[in-house]
């Protein structure tokens, strides 16, 4: 798998170090209440397991998944995969993504759990790739800013490969251009 980056970006200890400060400042922003965390699978789990295991406050876990790429590396449609397990409405709801890219994504979601009427709903983002935004979307927590690059490893994928790299690299242009 390592062959095939073309620049590290981020090291597992620097993940690491970043996803305990956005922890930090998660278990402040939510004293007193009990948020439903739903990872948005499968990019963010690795994101997610570290996150909530440096957070202090009393979570609840949830799951949803979405498929937004097929094997390319732009975005596509839409496709609703799993829907959370537990009700949403009147909960404190924190979304955790992996990478927030063109926004259509986390938009599409939280337009839906809106409807459910929560209490709240928050976005956390492992990595914003600002430049690539083609829906405005307000990003409440984000661990780093990713340049318009394809990035992998760390739960993130290219055509479901390279999702157990411990760190977050640039992928060789020459993987997804043949
Ligand atoms: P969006 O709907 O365009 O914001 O895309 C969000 C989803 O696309 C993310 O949850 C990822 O699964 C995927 N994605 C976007 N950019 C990348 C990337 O650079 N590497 C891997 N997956 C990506
Ligand atoms: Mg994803």
């Amino acid at each position: 798998m390592e062959k095939d980056i073309a620049k590290k970006l981020f090291s597992e200890e620097e993940i690491l170090v970043r996803v305990k400060e956005v922890a930090a400042q998660i278990d402040e922003d939510y004293k007193g209440k009990h948020p439903t965390l739903i990872a948005i699978l499968k990019g963010s789990i690795l994101f997610y397991s570290d996150l909530i295991r440096n957070m202090k406050t009393d979570v609840v876990l949830d799951f949803m998944e979405i498929s937004s790429y097929g094997n390319g590396t732009t975005s596509g449609n839409i496709k609703f995969i799993k829907d959370a397990d537990f009700s949403v409405e009147g909960k404190d709801i924190l979304l955790v993504e992996d990478i927030v890219d063109s926004g259509k994504t986390i938009d599409y979601l939280i337009k839906a759990l809106a409807l459910r009427k929560p209490n709240s709903i928050k976005v956390c983002t492992l990595l914003d790739k600002k430049e690539a935004r083609k829906v405005p979307v307000e990003i409440n927590y984000s661990c780093f800013d990713v340049g318009n690059e394809f990035v992998v490893g760390y739960g993130l994928d290219y055509a479901e490969k390279y999702r157990n790299l411990p760190f977050i690299g640039v992928l060789k242009e020459e993987i997804y251009k043949k």
